[in-house]
C-alpha cells in the first residue's frame, strides 16, 4: 500500500482585503486580524503530478507557468516546502511537477501569490489525503472536510500570508479577534456572522493602472512595520475596524462600509509612506481614479468605493444592483486611466474547487 504516482488539480481564487494585513511576526503570524472578499474570476489553476523517488534528503520539483518551465520560481517553492515539511513529511519521498496558470495576465500587477499558494497547498492536501486513505481506512469522514480546508489554509499561510484567505468564500477572516469565535492567527476561517443582502454578489472591477512588477515587495513592506512609529496604533485601528464591520455587514450600512474600506486602503498606503525607508506604490492615475470615484459618488449618491492592494491598481467595489450604472461610469470616466485601457470585471466568489 504505497502510492507510486498520481496527480491532482485545484483552482483557487485571489482575494481582496477589506481590513488589511500589513505587519507580521515570525512564522507568518499577522500583527492584526484581516478580512477579505474572496474573488471569483481571478484565480490560479494548478496541477500537481507526483511520482515516488528515493528519499535522498532533498526536495525534487519542477515548475511550469502557462506551459513554460520556470526555474526562477523554484527557490520560492523550495522555501515553502522547507517551511511545511514538518506538517507534510512525505515531501522528500516524491518528485513533484507543478503546472500552474492564471486566469489573469501574468504581468497585470495582480499578485498571484495568494491564489497560487492556496492552489498548491490544496493539491498537497489532496496528496496527503490519498496517502492516508491508502495507508489506513480508519479516517473519520465527518472531520475530514473541516480538517482539509483548515490545514490547506494553514499551509497556504506559510507560502504567502494572505493566501490563507483564498481557500473558502465569500468572506474570510484571518487573525485572532476577540469578537470572532474560531478566528485564528494560523489559518483563515469563513466569516461566521450574518451578512446583509447588500453585500451579496458584491462587484469588484480591477482597474489595471500599472501592470509592472512592484518596486517594493510585500515581504519588505511587512518588515518595515517592525520599527514603524505608528505601528501599534495601526494594529489597534485594524482590530477596531474589523469589530465595526461586524455590525455594518449585518445591517447593510453601505456608507459606514465605504468609510471603513477606503480608510483601510489609504491607511495601508500611509504606512508605506511613513516607514523608513518610505515608498509610494500609488501612481498619478491611482489618485485620478480615486478623485473621480469620490466626485461620482457625491454627485449620484451611488455607493461605489475603492480599495487598494500593495500596488497602484484600483479595486472598484459596488453592490450588484448598481452594476449597469457603475459599469457605464467605469467605461466613460475611468478606463482612460488604465494601462492600455485594461481592467478586469470580478465579483465575490465562493472559494477554491477541485477540478
Ligand atoms: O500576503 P502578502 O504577504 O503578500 O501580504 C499581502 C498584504 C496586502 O495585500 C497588502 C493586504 C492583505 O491583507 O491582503
Amino acid at each position: 500500500n504505497v502510492v507510486e504516482r498520481g496527480q491532482f488539480t485545484w483552482e483557487a481564487p485571489s482575494n481582496i482585503a477589506l481590513v488589511k494585513y500589513w505587519g507580521k511576526k515570525a512564522g507568518q503570524i499577522p500583527e492584526n486580524p484581516s478580512i477579505s472578499f474572496t474573488l471569483d474570476a481571478c484565480k490560479t489553476i494548478t496541477t500537481l503530478r507526483f511520482e515516488k523517488k528515493q528519499n535522498d534528503g532533498a526536495f525534487s520539483l519542477d515548475v511550469y507557468l502557462e506551459g513554460e518551465k520556470k526555474d526562477d520560481f523554484k527557490p520560492k517553492i523550495q522555501t515553502f516546502f522547507e517551511r511545511i515539511e514538518i506538517y507534510m513529511p512525505f515531501l522528500k519521498d516524491y518528485h513533484f511537477k507543478i503546472e500552474t496558470s492564471n486566469t489573469f495576465p501574468h504581468s497585470s500587477g495582480i499578485a498571484s501569490s495568494a491564489s497560487g499558494m492556496s492552489a498548491l497547498a490544496l493539491c498537497l492536501m489532496s496528496v496527503e489525503k490519498e496517502l492516508i486513505a491508502v495507508a489506513s481506512s480508519a479516517v473519520e469522514t465527518s472531520l475530514e472536510d473541516n480538517y482539509f480546508n483548515l490545514k490547506a489554509s494553514f499551509l497556504a499561510r506559510l507560502g504567502s500570508g494572505s493566501a490563507c484567505r483564498s481557500i473558502e468564500g465569500d468572506l474570510v477572516v484571518w487573525g485572532k479577534h476577540p469578537s470572532i469565535e474560531g478566528s485564528s492567527d494560523l489559518f483563515g476561517v469563513k466569516y461566521p456572522f450574518e451578512v446583509h443582502n447588500n453585500f451579496k454578489n458584491y462587484n469588484d472591477t480591477i482597474l489595471l493602472v500599472d501592470k509592472g512588477e512592484k518596486q517594493v515587495s510585500s515581504t519588505v513592506g511587512h518588515n518595515l512595520m517592525y520599527d514603524h512609529p505608528f505601528a501599534q496604533e495601526r494594529f489597534k485601528q485594524a482590530n477596531k475596524n474589523l469589530f465595526n464591520l461586524i455590525d455594518i455587514l449585518k445591517t447593510g450600512d453601505l456608507k459606514a462600509f465605504i468609510e471603513v474600506v477606503e480608510g483601510e486602503a489609504l491607511t495601508l498606503h500611509a504606512m508605506m509612506m511613513t516607514s523608513m525607508p518610505y515608498f509610494i506604490l500609488m501612481k498619478p492615475n491611482t489618485l485620478e481614479i480615486i478623485n473621480k470615484i469620490w466626485a461620482y459618488r457625491e454627485h449620484t449618491g451611488i455607493p461605489v468605493c475603492f480599495t487598494l492592494d500593495a500596488g497602484a491598481n484600483v479595486h472598484v467595489l459596488y453592490p450588484e444592483k448598481e452594476t449597469v450604472r457603475v459599469n457605464e461610469f467605469i467605461k466613460n470616466e475611468l478606463v482612460e486611466y488604465c494601462q492600455s485601457g485594461h481592467y478586469i470585471c470580478d465579483k465575490i466568489g465562493f472559494g477554491a474547487k477541485r477540478v
